[in-house]
């Protein structure tokens, strides 16, 4: 993944985020030991900017797609209410037995329920409404989660979409992922039933907020 903010600048912005307890660190270690493309998970600043949009949003109900080994989840349900819920989507087996330890050992663990398979499978399993949703699985279905799950969120809720700029790629499109990304943005930027904000944050994230 290509940072697009100075390396330094980046670490800077780091340091001055909210730091993350001692889970998170075993977590982030772990993946990096365990997996393949730990890269994929979120991170400090767009964990806690995540978390900040829960708070910011009073959301109690959040679905997210592609959960991985946990930490955007766990982040996500540091700022629910106790008695929130996050439904959290995933088909990699692996990736769950981690999740499954980590959440078992925070606080906020209760808050979570995976759902595992495929995710488009689960979506149709739902019941809204939905206060926020953060799409992060694979990037050829971004258009058909938003598609499917715009009907469950509730009026004035946000769906969160992570790697909208696939490291600079959607300039000049290639695979089947670049071009998928670049659909996605398209399709959000012309509905008419959001509003929508593109912002550089890591790999790009995509802000909709569902108009009343
Ligand atoms: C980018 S990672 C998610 C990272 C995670 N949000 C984090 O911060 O740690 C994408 C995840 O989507 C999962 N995934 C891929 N295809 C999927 C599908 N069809 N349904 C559900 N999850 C899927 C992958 O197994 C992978 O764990």
């Amino acid at each position: 993944m290509q940072n697009f903010i100075d390396e330094a600048v980046e670490g800077f912005a780091h340091d001055h985020t909210e730091p993350e307890s001692d889970l998170y660190v075993r977590l982030r270690e772990e993946t990096y030991r365990e997996m393949n493309s730990p890269q994929m998970q979120v991170g400090r600043i767009e964990g806690r900017f995540l978390k900040m949009l829960v708070r910011l949003g009073g959301a109690r109900r959040i679905l997210e797609i592609g959960m991985f080994t946990g930490y955007s989840a766990l982040m996500m349900a540091e700022g629910l209410p106790d008695d929130g819920h996050l439904i959290t989507c995933d088909v990699d087996p692996k990736a769950e037995a981690i999740a499954r330890r980590y959440f078992g050992e925070s606080p906020d663990g209760h808050k979570i329920e995976i759902r595992m398979g495929p995710a488009l499978e689960t979506i149709k399993t739902l019941d809204g409404p939905l206060d926020m949703i953060f799409i992060d699985a694979d990037k050829t279905n971004y258009s058909n989660y938003y598609e499917a799950c715009l009907s469950l969120l509730k009026p004035g809720g946000l769906i969160v979409a992570d790697n909208v700029l696939w490291s600079g790629k959607v300039l000049d499109p290639k695979s089947d992922d670049d071009h998928a990304i670049v659909e996605f943005d398209r399709l959000v930027q012309s509905d008419p039933r959001v509003e929508n904000v593109c912002l550089t944050v890591r790999d790009g994230m995509m802000l909709a907020w569902k108009r009343p």
